[in-house]
């Protein structure tokens, strides 16, 4: 057990936990930061998808004690009120279906487009393809990653 200072959304939240401990269950069950889900826990589907100095990470397979200073966001801290231009394209087109996915694919979705602000059809699916999305709602994922760029 060591303790952790993390910064996460703007705040240091700090936390006694194993070293290994992934960086999923420490924002959920010692921040109480529950918008991040869990899917798979192999970093195979997305759903744990944050932001690490900007960078869309899956904290499912990346252990606290490698997280240091870096800054992490959730998509608690994406935006102040929900108006981060990925989350607004995705209520206008009303992308979710049983919407447990759709954090981590608005995390995966605002890094990407943070870098690629005009992206083509072909990026925008290389760069969403990994988030699984078991309700299929792929295509309006896409039209709101899209519209968001606009
Ligand atoms: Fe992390 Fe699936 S829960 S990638």
């Amino acid at each position: 057990m060591a303790n952790y200072k993390l910064q996460i959304n703007g705040r240091t939240y700090q936390a006694d936990v194993e070293p290994d401990t992934p960086l999923l269950w420490v924002l959920r069950d010692d921040f109480g930061l529950v918008g991040t889900k869990y899917g798979c826990g192999i970093g195979a589907c997305g759903a744990c998808t944050v932001h690490l100095n900007g960078q869309a990470i899956r904290s499912c397979t990346l252990p606290v004690a490698a997280v240091g200073t870096q800054k992490v966001v959730t998509i608690e801290g994406l935006s102040q009120n929900g108006d981060h231009p990925v989350q607004k394209a995705w209520d206008e087109v009303d992308v979710a279906q049983c919407g447990y996915c759709q954090a981590g694919q608005i995390m995966t979705a605002a890094a990407f487009l943070k870098n690629t602000p005009k992206p083509t059809a072909d990026q925008i699916d290389n760069a969403m393809h990994a988030n699984i999305c078991r309700c299929g709602a792929y295509h309006r994922i896409k039209e709101a990653v899209k519209l968001a760029s606009t």
